[in-house]
């Protein structure tokens, strides 16, 4: 008897904000980067993808996804290779065992929704990836470990690779032109240091900015600069911001992170003709910060800012009310603040600062260092295969 039934599988994947950040690929097709880099994975109450995976020997279009709710292109050349390589693993279970239902010969239809709005300008491209990847190999039952599986995710978008671990993530760049050891592993679960937290800075742009695809292109092609971050800068902040996470040492964590956004942006900036991802608000925020760690006496927060002019601040929980105390009185009217905690209001930010964070500073997520991808029942396709 043919088979009518439709498969589903469910995931959530979470955002991660980079601590040593990846800029520039080495195999544009291969998604092969320059350097490794590291991340924290942030909890999914506050921001995840949902994603459910089906197949059907019913379905009568190709390959499909929708996204958000709105239909969207499955044709390129990065979303092609994570379904033909997930397919391909799939084909050779079924090949060892005939009992198999020949789900890698079906077509694939994926629902995915983000919890976090589109508006709020975060890269959503790693949780995304990381989603859909998992969804399939949860669909097609496959044995693969997440680093297996990051080496999929990889070719979807780079940075997506780390979102299949939660905690403190590396991706180790690898030396092979295959690409076959520039994947993802653990450095720490979130359980080893969880009172990390991330308080999110969303500035508004007033034009979209340049994509990390294309910028990361024209730094390699452009920057003297870069030759150095990654032959001298990245590795040894890739080491000291291990050491720092392995002891739980959030000044050192907090200087390799703020010293490599620096870099990152530099490069940004040597880049010809330049980029520029930081604007007045994000500038302010680095001088709130600094302030912050002046007036407390030692470092408690750390800002970091990836191709855009959102910032983040991670800090410690014990430090909270002196970290928030100082962004209190600007930002408890914005979107997202949740309120409760005791603010400590000791540090005083210069007006100047605190305008500007005040006026560009519209909505913000509050939020930590969380779990990787979860399986979860809840659908997004209903067992007739129709999106709900
Ligand atoms: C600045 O992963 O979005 O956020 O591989 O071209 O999809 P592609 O790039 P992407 O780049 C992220 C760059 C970054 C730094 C980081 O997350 O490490």
């Amino acid at each position: 008897m043919a088979d009518t039934k439709v498969y589903r599988a469910s995931t959530t994947a979470p955002v991660n904000i980079a601590v040593v950040k990846y800029w520039g690929k080495r195999d544009a097709k291969l998604n092969l980067p320059t350097n490794s880099s590291l991340s924290v994975t942030l909890s999914q109450s506050d921001l995840r993808t949902l994603t459910t995976a089906s197949c059907s020997s019913t379905y009568t279009s190709d390959d499909s996804l929708l996204l958000n709710g709105e239909p969207s292109d499955v044709s390129g050349a990065r979303t092609q290779a994570c379904f033909r390589e997930l397919r391909a693993r799939r084909a050779a279970l079924e090949a060892a065992n005939a009992a198999l239902p020949k789900l890698s010969t079906f077509p694939l239809k994926i629902v995915s929704e983000n919890n976090f709005p589109t508006a709020a300008g975060l890269a959503s491209s790693a949780a995304g990836f990381a989603a859909l990847v998992q969804a399939i190999a949860n669909l097609y039952e496959l044995p693969d470990s997440p680093s297996e599986l990051s080496l999929i995710a990889r070719q979807g978008s780079g940075s997506a690779c780390r979102s299949l671990f939660g905690g403190y993530v590396a991706w180790r760049m690898g030396e092979k032109e295959d690409g076959s050891d520039s994947k993802a592993d653990l450095v720490a679960p979130a359980s080893h240091w969880p009172s990390m937290r991330a308080l999110i800075l969303v500035v508004s742009a007033s034009k979209k900015g340049v994509s990390s695809t294309s910028g990361m292109q024209q730094t390699v092609a452009t920057s003297g600069l870069f030759q150095q971050r990654i032959s001298t800068i990245v590795p040894a902040n890739m080491a000291l911001m291990e050491d720092a996470i392995k002891n739980r040492n959030f000044p050192q964590f907090a200087e390799v992170t703020m010293r490599d956004s620096n870099s990152f942006h530099a490069t940004c900036a040597d880049t010809y003709p330049p980029i520029f991802y930081m604007n007045d608000v994000s500038k302010a925020a680095i001088r709130a910060v600094e302030a912050i760690n002046a007036q407390a006496g030692k470092t408690v927060a750390a800002y970091t800012f990836d191709a855009g002019p959102n910032c983040v601040v991670y800090y410690q929980e014990e430090d909270a009310a002196t970290v928030l105390g100082a962004f209190a009185p600007l930002l408890a009217t914005a979107e997202g603040w949740k309120d409760g905690s005791v603010v400590n209001a000791s540090v005083k930010l210069d007006e100047g600062i605190a305008g500007t964070i005040k006026e560009g500073v519209s909505r913000v997520i509050m939020t930590g260092v969380g779990e990787g991808p979860l399986k979860t029942d809840e659908f997004l396709v209903a067992e007739d295969g129709t999106p709900v």
